[in-house]
């Protein structure tokens, strides 16, 4: 766990409107002058952002399930060790779009049931968990028109089709009550200003 900041990460299903509300938060801090940093996953460090590219682009199958996850966590290595351990020691706060709650679904999930095997590495090489989860949990089908309407790039994950975006909603939400502590679920299907309200009012007792 942080030692002097706060590290709050946002989880929830592709479209879910977590990055907007992430971007929601890091503007209220900011205006109240905490110190903040904004980061996400994977990516949010120069070598992570490489590592980024070779999974979310390209031909998808040219990765075993083993070897995405091992990438996915050498990303996380590398962002951890260059961002937000430096970040947490300096007292900032972190807000991560996405961190390992991710992997345990999308690859503990997706592929196969590897989630014996993303909690074994996780605790071998990451070893830290955020201080709050937001989930902004989201209707599926919604959730998915909006991911397809961004058309990038980066189609890896959001390909995968309602059936998939189903198990993860209820993944994430079973995942919720396995981390009670450091979970806070949030309706994101309210207008963005009230998810953001819930998302401050989850938020603003961690704040020193
Ligand atoms: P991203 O392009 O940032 O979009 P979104 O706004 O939906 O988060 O998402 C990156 C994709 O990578 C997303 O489909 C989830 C997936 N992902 C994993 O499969 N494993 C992981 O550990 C992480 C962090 C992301």
């Amino acid at each position: 766990m942080s030692q002097t900041g706060l590290f709050i990460s946002f989880e929830g299903i592709d479209g879910s409107g977590k990055s907007t509300q992430a971007r929601l938060l890091e503007d209220r801090l900011r205006a109240l002058n905490h110190d903040v940093i904004a980061t996400r996953e994977p990516g949010g460090s120069p070598g992570a952002e490489e590592i980024r590219a070779l999974v979310l682009q390209g031909d998808p199958d040219r990765w075993s399930a083993e070897t995405e996850l091992l990438l996915f966590t050498a990303a996380r290595r590398d962002h951890l060790e260059r961002t937000i351990r430096p970040a947490l020691d300096a007292g900032k706060v972190v807000i991560c779009d996405r961190f390992a709650d991710s992997t345990r679904m999308y690859q503990g999930l997706s592929r196969g049931d590897l989630r014996a095997q993303v909690d074994k590495l996780h605790a071998l090489m990451i070893g830290i968990e955020p201080d709050v989860t937001i989930l902004i949990d989201m209707d599926p089908e919604t959730g998915l028109r909006r991911a397809k309407s961004r058309n990038t790039v980066e189609e890896r994950f959001e390909d995968f089709g309602q059936d998939l975006q189903v198990a993860m909603r209820n993944g994430f939400l079973s995942l919720a009550d396995e981390f009670k502590d450091r979970f806070r679920v949030i309706d994101g299907a309210q207008p963005p200003d009230s998810v953001a309200e819930d998302v401050w009012a989850a938020i603003s007792p961690h704040l020193k």
